[in-house]
């Protein structure tokens, strides 16, 4: 009877693990991917850390979440001493960690087929030859960002960076300006040990059974189609929780995942005090700082914009300036979380300054809301280039020669957005692209497709 049953188990199909790099940017995206794949018919394992296993709840329905040790179960990166000492650690022990779970999944009848792992942990992809199943990496940012690497990787892009050769050029994309780079590569210098990891990502690019992106083909159409055939990025976004993709069926608001606690429900009964888009929504992600003088000079460029606006300000709050938001009563909620989703959505929000984090960038787009664009680094002054130039669906700010965003100028871009000539334009164009991400993600659309493909070959083992 038992053997039966393993010969019975050992045959099924259609079961994943999913590997998250330990990051709020990072487990967004690839929890709902996972949550898409599930409710197409496969079988998932969200394997994270330990460390991060607690800001996911409640559990998603029907999915499995497991831990995968990466030697820093307290605190995770926090607690190592460096970026490079925490990457090699999750390399050593978690590729041991996640071996014993591709085990323990076996000797329970649910034998794996398959590894989606982001693509900030390339060694996932030994773990699956190792074990004979499929391997699929995630790529979290932008294609034409993954691109760049791309070119670096061919030696069409060198070190060190030339700036007198600028404006470059570079397949599938627009004339490239030095400030349009990502930081990782117009600064290599700063952080030579991410640098390191993404580099190494695209030198293992082809030997994956399959490699996602968080893109739709119709927004980075231009590249798809110079680097068809040459490289074999497959769009399967935007991950964007489906209620926020006019499909009705889906009672998802969030991704279900908050290393910070929502502040109440307060901002949304404020925002329900406010009349339709005149909200101006300000955050500048998970990971990004933002110093006194920026935090004074942005009070100012709100202050003059005479809007409404809501900030998300996660340091703490002795970093204010002295007097902060002063003289402000109702004008302005301060909070240190929220569910950005269900803000963004909110019929008050007109504007979303934002540090172009590829998830923010994909939510506004999908959503519907334009964007004041305030680069911070890695991939961002590609996607604010984008979000001005390519798709016309915002402002990007520039800051001055100390690399700050001054008052007068954050004021000019969300006068851009929400007032001024170039807004109904900019709002046109927003609403196009909100429809264009909800075709890509609906039956028979362009990343639908590419999911139900891959969905079809996990179960059938037919192309
Ligand atoms: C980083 C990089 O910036 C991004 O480009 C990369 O692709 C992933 O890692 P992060 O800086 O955190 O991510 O920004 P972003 O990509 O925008 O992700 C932040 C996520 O947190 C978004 O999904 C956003 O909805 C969520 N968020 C942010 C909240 O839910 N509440 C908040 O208050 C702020």
């Amino acid at each position: 009877q038992r053997s039966i049953a393993i010969a019975k188990m050992n045959r099924q199909k259609g079961n994943v693990i999913v590997l998250p790099y330990p990051a709020q940017g990072h487990i967004n995206p690839l929890l709902q991917f996972t949550k898409l794949l599930v409710s197409k018919g496969l079988k998932a394992t969200f394997a994270t850390t330990p460390y991060t296993i607690k800001y996911i709840h409640p559990s998603p329905p029907h999915i499995t979440i497991e831990a995968i040790s990466d030697g820093f179960d307290e605190g995770g990166c926090k607690h190592a001493p460096t970026v490079q000492a925490y990457l090699d650690s999750y390399k050593s022990v978690g590729s041991k960690s996640l071996a014993e779970l591709i085990v323990k999944l076996r000797d329970s009848f649910s034998p794996v087929n398959c590894i989606i792992y982001d693509s900030m942990l390339p060694w996932a992809l030994d773990v699956a030859k190792q074990f004979g199943i499929y391997g699929a990496v995630f790529l979290t940012t932008s294609a034409s960002v993954c691109s760049m690497y791309w070119q670096i990787k061919l030696g069409h892009l060198n070190f060190p960076l030339d700036k007198g050769v600028f404006p470059i050029s570079l397949p599938g994309l627009p004339p490239l300006q030095f400030s349009d780079l990502p930081g990782f590569i117009a600064k290599p210098q700063d952080h030579p040990a991410y640098l390191a990891a993404v580099m190494q990502q695209f030198e293992t690019l082809e030997h994956n059974d399959w490699a996602f992106c968080n893109t739709f083909q119709e927004l980075e159409s231009e590249l798809m189609k110079d680097l068809e055939g040459v490289w074999q990025l497959i769009p399967v976004g935007p991950m964007v929780p489906y209620a926020y993709l006019n499909q009705p069926t889906s009672g998802d608001i969030s991704y279900g995942a908050n290393f910070w606690e929502p502040a109440s429900q307060k901002y949304l009964r404020w925002l329900e005090t406010k009349p339709p888009r005149s909200v101006v929504y300000v955050s500048f992600g998970s990971m990004g700082t933002t110093t006194a003088k920026q935090a004074q000079e942005i009070e100012r460029g709100l202050k003059a914009s005479k809007k409404y606006f809501l900030w998300v300000w996660r340091e703490s709050e002795d970093r204010l300036p002295e007097g902060f938001l002063s003289g402000l009563d109702d004008e302005v909620l301060v909070v240190t979380w929220c569910n950005q989703l269900e803000v963004l959505a909110h019929p008050a929000v007109g504007c979303f300054v934002t540090h172009c984090g590829w998830n923010s960038v994909l939510e506004a787009l999908s959503i519907g809301v334009p964007m004041v664009a305030v680069a911070q680094g890695g991939d961002q002054p590609t996607n604010s280039k984008f979000v001005e130039e390519i798709w016309g669906v915002g402002s990007r700010a520039e800051k001055d020669s100390n690399g700050v965003l001054t008052g007068e100028e954050l004021d000019r871009c969300i006068r851009d957005v929400m007032d001024g000539e170039k807004s109904e334009h900019i709002n046109s164009n927003v609403s196009k692209w909100s429809e264009s991400a909800a075709r890509a993600a609906s039956l028979g659309g362009s990343s639908e497709k590419n999911i139900s493909q891959f969905i079809k070959i996990l179960m059938t083992g037919m192309e």
